[in-house]
């Protein structure tokens, strides 16, 4: 593995701003996935956002209120997305108290943030609120009369012009936070990379990745296409495809994305074999074929694929890894997946980089998140990073 290099970024960060004594308002992405027992799952978020807590409790702020959203309530108080599991996990992995509220705003709330004798307060789940997701003004600016300071730590809310991420920053002095000064950073060595510069795209659609595909296209030498999407691209060339989810309406476009990469001599890589079944829920029919015919479902890529896209890995400088390969959630079907993930995690000339969601969970699955140089917590954010759009929660906070 090789460390990210260092990219200039000229937004305010809470190293500059004054914290002695202030009441700081930090918007957190503690959007994490619950059990059966609605007990937090998968703390890898809370945990992504203590360097920020840690640092503005060691920095003599009075007070740090941590808001996030969790779930999509649509705007009414659903009890079972309630922060209470998530106030726990935060209080141990603190290991402090946390007094967690029942509301994000109003009187009330107002009060006990000011009564309380904890430095560390979690409002409720702002989404109860509707105005939250329409980024109402008087419901940001009531977020903001609880505080001093604003602090964005919430990179996968980020694409949103919600009240709690974008909206607040007008009406306090407004910064980021040290992970989404990280995110940005490392995403950003994804759109000015290292060459060799080689991109793994995978998961279910062409059209999920479709604005990914084109602004990152003239940057790598080579696209490496797996998952569902990679049957798409393989009916496109006219190559058989059993009965693999193709998405018939984007096949013109694979055509067209296959020959703009000719033009451009980029090098595009497909499956060249693949573990089928004749159902998905039918593991015991798997086996591996070069030729999909009948009812072939392709559930992974094969061995010779893996061997083959771990060649041109071989010399990368730079790896954006976006997308398993196969339906890497099965144990049945994740080999493929798992191979490349821990070649990854192995390939010591290359920084490798992870966008969020599944290829996240599939790094954090196989046990190699820690040995990448970065791994995103944002599913839709990084996605819309990497496409090249403006991110409005991060424009909203100001420049140095
Ligand atoms: C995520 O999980 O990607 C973020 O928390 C954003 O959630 P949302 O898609 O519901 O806005």
């Amino acid at each position: 593995m090789v460390g990210l290099a260092g990219v200039v970024m000229n937004k305010k960060t809470i190293k500059d701003l004054d914290l002695v004594d202030k009441k700081v308002i930090v918007r957190v992405d503690f959007n994490v996935p619950l059990d059966d027992s609605g007990s937090v799952n998968d703390e890898a978020r809370i945990k992504a956002a203590m360097p920020t807590i840690q640092y503005i409790l060691n920095h003599g702020a009075s007070k740090v209120i941590l808001m996030s959203h969790l779930g999509r309530p649509k705007g009414v108080v659903v009890d079972s997305l309630r922060m209470d599991p998530v106030a726990k996990e935060l209080a141990r992995l603190l290991g402090r108290e946390v007094e967690k509220l029942d509301d994000c705003v109003g009187k009330k709330v107002k009060d006990a943030v000011e009564a309380s004798d904890k430095r560390v307060i979690l409002l409720e789940n702002l989404r109860f609120h509707p105005q939250e997701t329409k980024g109402d003004e008087a419901f940001a600016r009531e977020l903001a009369s609880l505080a001093d300071i604003f602090v964005n730590d919430a990179f996968g809310t980020a694409h949103r012009a919600h009240a709690s991420t974008t909206i607040i920053a007008k009406f306090l002095p407004a910064c980021l936070g040290f992970l989404v000064d990280k995110e940005i950073k490392s995403l950003s060595c994804a759109l000015t990379p290292e060459k060799p510069y080689v991109v793994i795209l995978g998961g279910a659609k062409v059209s999920d990745k479709i604005t990914v595909i084109s602004n990152l296209m003239e940057r790598a030498n080579t696209l490496i296409i797996g998952g569902a999407m990679a049957y798409t691209f393989l009916r496109a060339k006219g190559e058989g495809t059993g009965s693999s989810r193709v998405e018939e309406d984007k096949v013109s476009l694979a055509k067209e994305i296959l020959e703009k990469a000719n033009c451009l001599g980029i090098k595009i890589l497909l499956p060249v074999d693949h573990l089928v079944v004749s159902a998905i829920d039918k593991p015991e029919t798997k086996r591996f074929t070069e030729k999909l015919i009948g009812g072939d479902i392709a559930v992974d890529i094969g061995p010779k694929t893996v061997n083959y896209f771990k060649q041109e890995l071989e010399g990368a400088k730079t790896v954006l890894w976006n997308g398993p390969l196969g339906i890497f959630e099965n144990p049945h079907y994740c080999e493929g997946t798992k191979e490349i993930a821990s070649m990854l995690a192995d390939l010591e000339s290359a920084t490798v980089i992870v966008g969020g969601g599944d290829s996240a969970a599939a790094a954090k699955e196989f046990g190699v998140a820690g040995k990448l140089a970065h791994v995103s917590t944002g599913g839709g954010a990084s996605l819309e990073f990497l496409e090249g759009k403006t991110l409005p929660a991060i424009a909203a906070v100001p420049n140095k």
